[in-house]
Formats: structure tokens, C-alpha cells, sequence
């Protein structure tokens, strides 16, 4: 909650929560909690979150689909560090990066958020340089509501009927510690765990909002589910088992023009889905599962609903939601190939954008305040693709129509192995420099990040 000048403040620090029965994990949490607290904001309303970090690790903060001056992104090397901890800038660094590229802050910091931008749900996690990955898996991660007139108008189901969901996976050791398998970072390795993480790390346990394969309680009624796929590797494909569609309303960017019909939803880390499921058909005391069809075993099953009430209210969702900005791909001023893959590098194999491995110092496309490129997304495994400050609409996949989970304004695009997508894209709202990087962490801080600088 703010105080009265729209000022919030989150501390970044340690704590021992029960995720699993009976056992106690130590989560790095925004204010101890994870995931951390959910923002509720309204545009047009800017914001300020100071931000401190007790953590024995430096941190950055990121609002992912945030439209930010570029100096509150959360940039890798702009970090905060605790007091009284030391910090090495070249420390178990993949990237080697230079001390002049690093920026310092003592105990804490300040965000300054416009909330200048259509209601969406956005995130916040961490975005450190090299360890971004390890930090979010110990629970750096929160998600973060922007509301609006134009949305309010809609009455979609709200209160109780609005759900968002923070989906991810994590693996655990016996006495209840989260197990990552990273070798290179003295401060996160558990003793004995080795790994090829080339493809990212996935868990076997599956979480939402923290707690693993929960079961909520519904009325037969109409379910607002605001879906985030937080997790660092994993991808899923999301399934009802009782055969129940899930009407898409938005995408990462917020509302869709119009509604769509979906069997499956498949989200990859970074992206949401904003979508009305509908349990009228159900009665009292029936179940409905949300599968996991891309998931083996106990990663199959995400959650369960269980229908406890009658008299649920059915909503029914209108032919037209917004009237999103129009974007004329004719109007494009630029055409620019980024092409995500493994390439062979000094320090070993590397993920890397157009041959390179992320430096700091370095920028691969300059681009012009409010105009449109076309940018062609190529890759050669699977990567989500992430674009910070800009916003996209996907033209094509591999020259074909989009995929109808294309649908909307995204700033995340799932790219599977040797595909090509092509997406419009616009920025506007800040100048500066941004980023951007493959959303599967493990693939992020293995260098898959680029600047990019808006003048
Ligand atoms: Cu959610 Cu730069 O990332
Ligand atoms: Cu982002
Ligand atoms: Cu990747």
C-alpha cells in the first residue's frame, strides 16, 4: 500500500515460509514474500517504489511491460547493494563486464513509474547482470495491475471473480531449500548439484502464487484469470479437463479488440493472458483441473477449482473490448534481424543476438521515438523473446499468419526452435537506452541480451 503521495515501499530480504507441508524454504522475497506484493494501480496515477536490499547479494529491479524512463528499467549493471555488504563487480560474472559499466547504489533506491499505459498486468522481478535467473528463482518476483476508465467500463468480473495467477515450477531439496543447479555462483550452489542448464532450469514442483497445485474455491459462475507464466525455463500449455474453453480478453499488453475462443492456451516465461473461463456448466462439488499438457507427471496438473457454490453470475463478454492504438506496418521506418542462438565463443558456447554475447557497452539498433520497425525474430531453439519499453503486434511466423496466441500487444513473443517471426514494433514514451533478451533466464544471464537506444 502507499502512502499519500503514491509512494511504495518494498524491502528485499530474507525469509522462511512453508511452501511445501511440513518443511521451511528460505525465499529471497520483496518484503520477504514470495511471490512479492501485487501492485494495484490505475493510470494516469505515477508511482514511486523505493526499493531496499538486505539481501547478501545485489539486486535490480525491473518492471517487465512497464513504460518507464529508461534510467527505472532496472538495468543489469545499475544495482543495488545492502549495506554493509561488499561488492566485486567481476565476481562468477559469465560476461566479464567492465567496472565503468556498473552503477552503484547503497541500501536502497527509487523506481519512478509513470503509469502512463493501458490497464495490463505487468511484473516485477530481478534483473541483475549474470544472475538474474538464481535471484528469481529464490522468489524475486511480484506482479504488478494497472487498471483503467476504458477497462472499468467492460464490469468484468472483479473481487473474488478476478484471479491473478503467478505460475512457475521450482525444484527443492529434501529438507524443503529450493534446489538450483547453478556450479558458478559460490553464493546460490548447493553442494553436490551439477548440471547441464544449457536449456534452462525447470522444477518438478509446480506453483501458483506461491503454493504448489492449490485447489480454490469457485462459485459456478464467471472467472476473471490474469495468467503469468513466471517461471525461468518452463513453457506450458494450459488445458481445462473439463473440456471448458477460455475466452481470451487480453494479451501482455492489456485488452484485445475483440474476445477469442482458446481450447489451450500455450504461455512462455514473461508472457500473460487475460481470459473469462465460465463454470456455469458445473454443480456443486465437481472439480475442474487446469492441466499442464507440455508437463509429465506431476507437472501436468497446474491447479484445481472446486465448485463450492451455486448461484455464480455468468458474464457474458461483449463482441468489442478496446479500441487499441492502430499500428501501420506501411509506416515502418526500419527493418532489423535479430536471430537468437548458440554460437561458439571465447569464454565457450554462448546464447547470444546476432553472434554476440551481451556487453554492457555496446548497442545493436538505434531507433527513433514513436515510429514503427519491422523486427524479424529468428532462433534456433526455443526462446521468449522480450523486448523492453516496446510494444509489438506479430505479422507473421515463419511468413505465415500468426499463431491466434499472437493475437494483441505484446512485449513477449514464444519463439520455438527455427522459427522466424516478424513483429511491428513501436517505442515511445522515453528516450534512452533499453534492452532486449531471450526471457528464459538461464538463456539471459548466458549473455542472450541486447541494448538497444531510443533517440
Ligand atoms: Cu521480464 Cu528484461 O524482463
Ligand atoms: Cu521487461
Ligand atoms: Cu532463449
Amino acid at each position: 500500500t502507499p502512502n499519500e503521495a503514491g509512494r511504495y515501499m518494498l524491502t528485499q530480504r530474507e525469509s522462511d515460509v512453508e511452501i511445501l507441508p511440513g518443511t521451511r524454504t528460505r525465499v529471497w522475497g520483496y518484503d520477504g514474500v514470495f511471490p512479492g506484493p501485487t501492485f494495484d494501480v490505475r493510470r494516469g496515477e505515477p508511482i514511486i517504489v523505493d526499493v531496499r536490499n538486505e539481501l547478501p547479494a545485489p539486486t535490480s529491479t525491473h518492471l517487465h511491460g512497464g513504460v518507464n524512463p529508461s534510467d527505472s528499467d532496472g538495468y543489469p549493471t545499475d544495482v543495488i547493494v545492502a549495506d554493509g555488504h561488499d561488492f566485486d563487480p567481476g565476481a562468477g560474472s559469465h560476461m566479464a563486464t567492465d567496472a565503468d559499466q556498473w552503477r552503484l547504489h547503497r541500501g536502497g533506491r527509487e523506481y519512478e513509474y509513470p503509469v502512463e499505459q493501458p490497464a495490463a498486468m505487468l511484473w516485477y522481478h530481478d534483473h541483475r547482470m549474470d544472475f538474474t535467473a538464481p535471484q528469481v528463482w529464490r522468489g524475486l518476483c511480484g506482479m504488478f495491475i494497472v487498471r483503467d476508465d476504458d477497462e472499468d467500463r467492460l464490469e468484468l468480473p472483479s473481487g473474488d471473480h478476478e484471479l491473478p495467477l503467478l505460475l512457475c515450477d521450482r525444484a527443492f531439496n529434501a529438507d524443503g531449500s529450493f534446489k538450483y543447479p547453478s556450479v558458478d555462483d559460490s553464493l546460490l550452489a548447493e553442494p553436490g548439484v551439477t548440471g547441464d542448464y544449457h536449456q534452462g532450469v525447470e522444477g518438478d514442483v509446480l506453483l501458483v502464487n506461491g503454493a504448489p497445485w492449490p485447489t480454490t474455491s469457485v462459485d459456478n459462475g464467471s472467472y476473471r484469470l490474469r495468467l503469468l507464466n513466471a517461471s525461468n525455463a518452463r513453457r506450458f500449455e494450459l488445458a481445462l479437463d473439463d473440456g471448458g474453453r477460455f475466452t481470451q480478453i487480453g494479451s501482455d499488453q492489456g485488452l484485445l479488440a475483440a474476445p477469442q475462443v482458446l481450447e489451450t492456451i500455450t504461455i512462455a516465461p514473461g508472457e500473460r493472458f487475460d481470459v473469462i473461463v465460465d463454470f456455469s456448466g458445473h454443480d456443486v462439488g465437481d472439480r475442474v483441473v487446469l492441466r499442464n499438457l507440455l508437463g509429465t507427471g506431476a507437472a501436468a496438473e497446474v491447479m484445481r477449482f472446486s465448485v463450492d457454490r451455486a448461484k455464480g453470475t455468468r458474464y457474458r463478454v461483449p463482441k468489442r473490448l478496446s479500441e487499441p492504438p492502430a499500428i501501420a506496418v506501411e509506416d515502418s521506418v526500419g527493418d532489423r534481424k535479430f536471430a537468437f542462438a548458440l554460437t561458439n565463443h571465447e569464454h565457450g558456447q554462448m546464447w547470444t543476438i546476432n553472434g554476440k554475447p551481451f556487453d554492457p557497452a555496446d548497442s545493436l539498433a538505434t531507433v527513433k521515438i514513436d515510429t514503427v520497425e519491422r523486427w524479424m525474430f529468428s532462433s534456433d531453439f526455443h526462446h521468449p523473446v522480450h523486448v523492453h519499453l516496446g510494444h509489438f503486434q506479430v505479422l507473421n511466423r515463419n511468413g505465415k499468419p500468426p499463431a491466434p496466441e499472437d493475437a494483441g500487444w505484446k512485449d513477449t513473443v514464444d519463439l520455438r526452435p527455427y522459427e522466424f517471426v516478424e513483429v511491428a514494433v513501436r517505442f515511445s514514451g522515453h528516450r534512452g537506452r533499453y534492452m532486449m533478451h531471450c526471457h528464459n533466464l538461464e538463456h539471459e544471464d548466458m549473455a542472450m541480451m541486447a541494448n538497444f537506444d531510443v533517440v
